[in-house]
C-alpha cells in the first residue's frame, strides 16, 4: 500500500492527515497499484532529469546550503550541495558523530528538516551529546535505527534537507544477506541512499569508521560511489582535529580544515597559524623555531620545539619526538654530528610540534636542525624568523615543494627573515629572504655556527 499527496504529490508509505512536504491538509490518497509501479521505475532512474545539451544547463540551478561553519564550507567548495554524498570517514572517538550534530543543528535552524540516523546509539545518548552542544531544535529528527527500509520511510516522512547516517556500517537492508558492516550490504545500502539523495536533491553524510592501523576496508568501499569523501584526524591526546578532503567532485581536493574540540563541541580554526603560533612568545626562548609546513594545499605556521639536555650517569640517551617522524629525526642527529663536529650521542634529544599538529614532511628538517642546535647552544633563533627546507645525508639543504605559498603565509603572519633552500630564489616585499646551501650557511645565519 502507499499514498500520494494529491497537492504535491509527495508519496509515502505512512498516510498522514498533513503533508510532512506541502503542508497539505487532508490531501493524502491511496495510490493506484499501476502508478506505484510507475512511480518505482521512476525512481530507479538516479537523476530524474531530461535529456539536454550542455548549452542549457543553468549552473545557478546548483543552490549550495551553508552548513554554518564556515571552514567546512570552504573545503567543501563553498557549501552543501543539494544531491550530494559525503563519505565522513573517521577513528572512533575522533569526533564525527559531534561535529555532524553541530551541523545538523545549524542546517535546521536556518534551512529545513534534517534527519540524524543512528544506529549506533540510542536516542538518549544522541539527546546526552545533543543537549552538551545545546542543540535542540524542532527540526532536528533522530531516529535510532538500523534497518533500511525504515530509514527510507523516515525520509519520506521527514523530507529532509540533510540526511546523516551514523554510521554506514549499522545500517542493513533486509533484502539483502550478510551482515550490517559487510561489503554487500555497504554497497546496496550505499547505492539506496545514493539514489534518493539524488533523486529528492537533499545532502546525505554517511559515517564510516575507520581502526587505527588504517583498515579502511569499509569506508574504501564505497569511496567511488560518493561526491565526496572526507576524513577526520587527529590524536585523541590532543584536541587539534584535522579534516581532509580525498575526494571531491565539487570542489579541490586535499584541502583541509582545522577544528579544535572542546567542551561543548568542535570550534572552527578560521586561522590556523596564529591558532598554532598562540603560546609562541615573542621573546624567543632557545630551541625554539617557526617554521611553515603544509596541510594539503594550506601553509600553517608552526612553531617546532627541541630540548637537548645532557644524560644522566650512565643512562642511554633519549630520544622521542611528537609531530615529526622519529626516523627522520635520527638521521637528522647522524647529519648533525658528522657536519657540525657536536657531540649529541651522550644527550637526551626531545622535539615536538607545539599545538599538535602532525609535521611529517621533509620540509620540516631544517627547522628541525636548526632548534636542535638552538638548544644545544642554549642561544635562541632570533624573533621573526622562519626556517624551512629539505636536509640532505651530506648537509646540503634542498628543494620544497610550494615554497610560495609556505612562505607569503609567513609573511602575512608578520615574519620577515626567512632561512630557505639555496636553489630557489623568491621576492617578498619588506621580507629579507635568505637561501641557503647547506646546514652550516643556514646555523651561521642563524647565529647558531
Ligand atoms: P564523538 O563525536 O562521539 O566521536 P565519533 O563519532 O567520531 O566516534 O566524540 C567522542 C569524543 O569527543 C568523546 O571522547 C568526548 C569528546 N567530546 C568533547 O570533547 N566535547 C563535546 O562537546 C562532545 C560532544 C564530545
Ligand atoms: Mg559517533
Amino acid at each position: 500500500m502507499a499514498f500520494a499527496c494529491s497537492e504535491c504529490g509527495h508519496r509515502s508509505v505512512k498516510w498522514f492527515g498533513r503533508c510532512p512536504s506541502c503542508g497539505a491538509w487532508d490531501a493524502f490518497r491511496e495510490e493506484p497499484e499501476e502508478a506505484r509501479k510507475t512511480g518505482k521505475t521512476k525512481d530507479r532512474s538516479w537523476l530524474g532529469e531530461e535529456l539536454r545539451p550542455i548549452t542549457h544547463i543553468d549552473l545557478a540551478d546548483v543552490k549550495r546550503l551553508p552548513s554554518g561553519m564556515a571552514e567546512f564550507d570552504r573545503l567543501l567548495g563553498g557549501g552543501l550541495i543539494p544531491g550530494g554524498v559525503i563519505l565522513f570517514g573517521g577513528e572512533p572517538g575522533i569526533g564525527k558523530s559531534t561535529l555532524l550534530l553541530q551541523i545538523a543543528d545549524s542546517v535546521a535552524r536556518n534551512t529545513g528538516n534534517v534527519l540524524y540516523v543512528s544506529g549506533e546509539e540510542s536516542e538518549g545518548q544522541v539527546k546526552l551529546r545533543a543537549s552538551r552542544l545545546d542543540v535542540d531544535s524542532e527540526r532536528l529528527f533522530v531516529l535510532s535505527e538500523q534497518s533500511l527500509q525504515r530509514v527510507v520511510e523516515a525520509i519520506e516522512t521527514v523530507s529532509p534537507k540533510v540526511l546523516i547516517i551514523d554510521s554506514i556500517q549499522t545500517v542493513v537492508s533486509d533484502g539483502i544477506d550478510g551482515e550490517a558492516g559487510s561489503v554487500r550490504q555497504l554497497r546496496e545500502v550505499s547505492n539506496e541512499l545514493t539514489r534518493l539523495t539524488k533523486s529528492k536533491r537533499f545532502t546525505t553524510f554517511l559515517v564510516g569508521h575507520i581502526t587505527k592501523d588504517g583498515a579502511f576496508a569499509g569506508p574504501k568501499t564505497v569511496e567511488h560511489l560518493v561526491d565526496v569523501a572526507l576524513y577526520l584526524e587527529g590524536s585523541r591526546g590532543e584536541d587539534v582535529r584535522i579534516l581532509r578532503s580525498v575526494k571531491n567532485r565539487f570542489g579541490a581536493t586535499n584541502e583541509v580544515a582545522v577544528f579544535r574540540m572542546e567542551e561543548a563541541g568542535m570550534r572552527e580554526i578560521a586561522n590556523p597559524s596564529s591558532f598554532f603560533l598562540e603560546g609562541h612568545r615573542e621573546d624567543p626562548r632557545p630551541g625554539s623555531v617557526v617554521m611553515p609546513v603544509l596541510e594539503g594545499s594550506r601553509p600553517i605556521l608552526v612553531e617546532l620545539q627541541a630540548l637537548v639536555s645532557p644524560t644522566g650517569g650512565f643512562g642511554v640517551p633519549q630520544r622521542r619526538c611528537t609531530g615529526l617522524d622519529i626516523n627522520r629525526v635520527l638521521l637528522l642527529l647522524a647529519v648533525i654530528e658528522k657536519r657540525m663536529a657536536v657531540h649529541i650521542g651522550a644527550a637526551d634529544v626531545y622535539l615536538s610540534v607545539a599545538g599538535g599538529l602532525e609535521a611529517r614532511e621533509r620540509a620540516s628538517d631544517l627547522a628541525a636542525v636548526a632548534a636542535i642546535i638552538s638548544s644545544l647552544r642554549d642561544r635562541a633563533i632570533p624573533a621573526g624568523t622562519v626556517v624551512v627546507g629539505e636536509v640532505g645525508l651530506s648537509g646540503e639543504v634542498r628543494a620544497v615543494r610550494r615554497l610560495n605559498e609556505r612562505l607569503r603565509e609567513a609573511a602575512k603572519m608578520g615574519y620577515d627573515r626567512m632561512i630557505v633552500p639555496g636553489t630557489a630564489a623568491q621576492r617578498l616585499d619588506g621580507v629579507e629572504i635568505v637561501p641557503v646551501g647547506s646546514i652550516e650557511d643556514a646555523l651561521s645565519e642563524l647565529e647558531l655556527g
